[in-house]
């Protein structure tokens, strides 16, 4: 594996790989001095061109505490505004010797064509391509359904085999649900996507059990519900007739979250919109693991910086 572009691209193998070595990293999170020198003398170019705070700012942590030098580069300031290409942008940050690229882009197959189309030689991380896909988001929520679920001393060489996860909300536009699917099967979870018809995707490639109907979903046992946020900034028309009728019908209300199971694991990658699609009830208690997968983030950010510079654990 030289690049990390789609969760579609790793074996179940490699995957559980990369989630031990997160578990690993997550050790060194916490200690007193979180630094390991094993990337020291190499240089990481944060480059993104959408907004980010979890993502940005934990790839920058992850590439410092592994000794790295990092290039925080942001569209925004940029030349980019002065038309300069995704292209021209890479030749000129690679110029300086680059160990490896982690690319945010609102267009979809940004970072594959900055993998394969000759403008580089190094690794490069999607971290977030359009509405595509966000694999490092999905290892991290991987990571956290392993620890909650199997138990944090329990995690090693673990898939997630029959682990039920229902994932809710604008399907359409989500990258996350998109690298959460394609990882969560591959690891032999058993995945249900609930979303109102207009924000269900109708394509073979998202091809899972599926439901219009949170609430005969929820009846079920569920070990896993996750919670997606209503991307109004991808949303050209109206998708839904307002915020009120799309927190009755598919939001994680009051309501909803009183009768849910205790045993329950709440996730959102964030940003939320509280009470449209999470009440605070729900993101604030015990069951909420949103805070751990920020935390997991960067220990799953350490795993892939290191894999792929490295080269080691590659398989
Ligand atoms: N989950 C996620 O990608 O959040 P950011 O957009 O803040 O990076």
């Amino acid at each position: 594996m030289k690049h990390l572009l789609s969760t579609e691209d790793l074996s179940s193998d490699q995957a559980i790989a990369l989630l031990d070595l997160a578990d690993e990293m997550a050790l060194v999170n916490e200690r007193e001095v979180k630094k390991l020198p094993t990337l020291r003398g190499k240089t990481v170019v944060n480059l993104f061109f959408e907004d980010s705070t979890r993502t940005r700012v934990s790839f920058e942590l992850a590439a410092k505490r592994l000794s790295a030098d990092l290039i925080n580069f942001s569209a925004k300031g940029s030349s980019v505004s002065k038309g300069e290409s995704l292209k021209d942008t890479a030749l000129t940050l690679a110029a300086g010797g680059v160990d490896a690229f982690v690319i945010r882009h609102s267009a979809s197959g940004a970072p594959f064509n900055l993998a394969h189309n000759g403008w580089t030689n190094v690794p490069v991380v999607n971290a977030g391509d359009g509405t595509h896909e966000h694999p490092t988001q999905a290892l991290l929520d991987a990571m956290t359904m392993r620890q909650r679920l199997h138990g944090m001393a329990n995690t090693r060489g673990k898939n997630l085999d029959g682990v039920r996860v229902a994932i809710v909300g604008d399907i359409l536009h989500s990258r996350v649900a998109r690298s959460n699917l394609h990882l969560l099967k591959t690891l032999g979870a058993d995945v249900t996507l609930v979303a109102p018809p207009t924000l269900m995707p109708r394509t073979e490639e998202f091809a899972a059990s599926h439901s219009f109907d949170f609430d005969e979903v929820l009846a079920q046992p569920l070990d896993v519900v996750m919670m997606l946020r209503v991307q109004s900034e991808r949303m050209n028309a109206a998708f839904f007739s307002n915020e009120r009728e799309y927190s009755r019908n598919w939001g994680l209300t009051s309501e909803r979250f009183e009768k849910l199971s205790s045993e329950t694991v709440i996730m959102h990658p964030g940003p939320m919109n509280r009470g449209l699609e999470i009440c605070s009830e729900a993101a604030d208690s015990p069951q909420s693991a949103i805070v751990q997968q920020v935390a997991n983030g960067i220990s799953v950010r350490m795993a892939v910086l290191y894999s792929l510079i490295s080269g080691e654990h590659n398989d």
